[in-house]
């Protein structure tokens, strides 16, 4: 049975929107409504992902939710703590040094915090960057962002840029995107005896609702490649999903990187583990005030979409369009390998040393972010060590 887009909230025991934004949400269903309709009767997860999150003015990430932080519906690793940012910052500076400077390009700011964090950290040190851009495709977000970096790193407000597309070629630093990757939209499958299907968003009752039908050659010849590669071990009935739009944009990040590294941390796996035979249903995950589900229909516009990053197609990705594949470990390895116990030492007092230890233990422990995120380093023209990337390489689990 289809869950009412609008009113699912109550079979979920989520907590009810307020009437602007049901009103929001009614009117971005219409539209993706009207898209089906004007397609044919379906569309593409995709597609539908894409106008969930990021239709102009409406989409989740284009519209005004708070979205990021406890008022919002998730909290990402530096809204946790400063510390990350600071452990980031530490990475960036490696870098600049060995290219004697250059710039630093942040994808996906969200509410603005890490750049203000990496900021003061990189000011603190002496080490800022000549230019601090952040690429966000949502309008909403950037001016957040802004008024972030105003209140708390005023100093160097004048060094940030925003920038909606990716810059012309000559980019020289380091480029960062913390949960970036795991936005971007997927397209959804079906392994079966009689072939691959897709599965695609139509209408039912009124609602959106999952269609299963067979792939088109493109999604079809990619998934079988995806199971050979694994030695073919799914059982009929087996879902998951995979990201298109990897290979574009690490080509188009290739271009336009002169030199420097580029660094992605975000939850998900190498691929044997990400398409394991036990993980039948994929990894789609939604967040709403908080709550984790897996309906993408529920409330269209209101909450996030995400799917897990297969890190091996990254890599392979990365390294077809040009990159170097520097580095490859867990979100705590990275930290601890970036210096972030220090910071306890560098406490001025016990209470304030307690505090640190556990924004560390939230960061870095295995049940918490430590080992479900995962950070990847790319480079193009830069070959000196970076700290992170220096306690533990798992490199060949991809
Ligand atoms: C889950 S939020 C993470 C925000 C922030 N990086 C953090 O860690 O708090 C995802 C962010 O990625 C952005 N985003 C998604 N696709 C993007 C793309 N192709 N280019 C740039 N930003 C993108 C969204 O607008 C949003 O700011």
């Amino acid at each position: 049975m289809a869950t009412d887009a609008i009113s699912g909230h109550r079979a979920f025991g989520l907590p009810p929107p307020g009437d602007a934004a049901l009103a929001h949400s009614r009117e971005l269903l219409d539209r993706i409504l009207d898209e089906i309709r004007e397609s044919g009767g379906e569309i593409g997860f995709d597609r539908y992902m894409q106008m969930a999150l990021y239709a102009p003015g409406l989409g989740y990430y284009s519209a005004g939710a708070e979205k990021l932080g406890e008022r919002g519906d998730f909290v990402t690793a530096p809204e946790v703590s400063p510390l990350f940012s600071a452990c980031l910052a530490h990475q960036c500076v490696e870098v600049l040094r060995e290219l004697g400077g250059g710039n630093i390009l942040e994808f996906g700011g969200g509410s603005g915090t890490m750049a203000a964090d990496m900021l003061n950290a990189l000011g603190d040190t002496g080490s800022l960057p000549g230019a601090y851009a952040i690429l966000e495709v949502s309008g909403d977000l950037r001016e957040r962002q802004r008024r972030q970096v105003a209140s708390r790193a005023a100093a160097h407000l004048e060094r940030t840029h925003w920038q909606d597309a990716l810059p012309g070629p000559g980019f020289r630093g380091v480029v960062v995107a913390n949960e970036m990757l795991d936005a971007m939209p997927v397209c959804c499958f079906r392994w079966e005896q009689r072939g691959v299907l897709e599965r695609r968003v139509g209408i039912g009752d009124g609602q959106p609702v999952w269609r299963t039908g067979l792939a088109d050659p493109a999604l079809r010849s990619l998934v079988t490649d995806l199971s050979a590669s694994l030695g073919n071990p799914w059982e009929p009935g087996y879902e998951s999903e995979l990201n298109p739009g990897l290979g574009p944009w690490l080509e188009a990040l290739y271009h336009a990187v002169d030199a420097g590294v580029v660094l992605l941390i975000d939850y998900g796996y190498p691929r044997a583990e990400y398409y394991h035979p036990q993980r039948r249903e994929g990894t789609l995950l939604c967040h709403y005030r908080h709550r984790a589900h897996d309906d993408p229909f529920f409330l269209p516009g209101l909450q996030d979409i995400s799917a897990n990053v297969d890190f091996t197609a990254v890599a392979e990705a990365a390294v077809a369009a040009g990159f170097a594949l520097q580095g490859f470990t867990t979100q705590a390895q990275f930290l601890l390998g970036a210096g972030i116990t220090g910071f306890v030492e560098r406490a001025g007092d016990d209470l304030e040393r307690i505090h640190v230890a556990q924004q560390i233990k939230r960061l870095t422990l295995p049940g918490e972010m430590g080992d479900r995120f995962h950070v990847m380093a790319l480079s193009k023209g830069v070959t000196g060590r970076l700290s992170g990337f220096s306690l533990r390489d798992f490199r060949n689990r991809l």
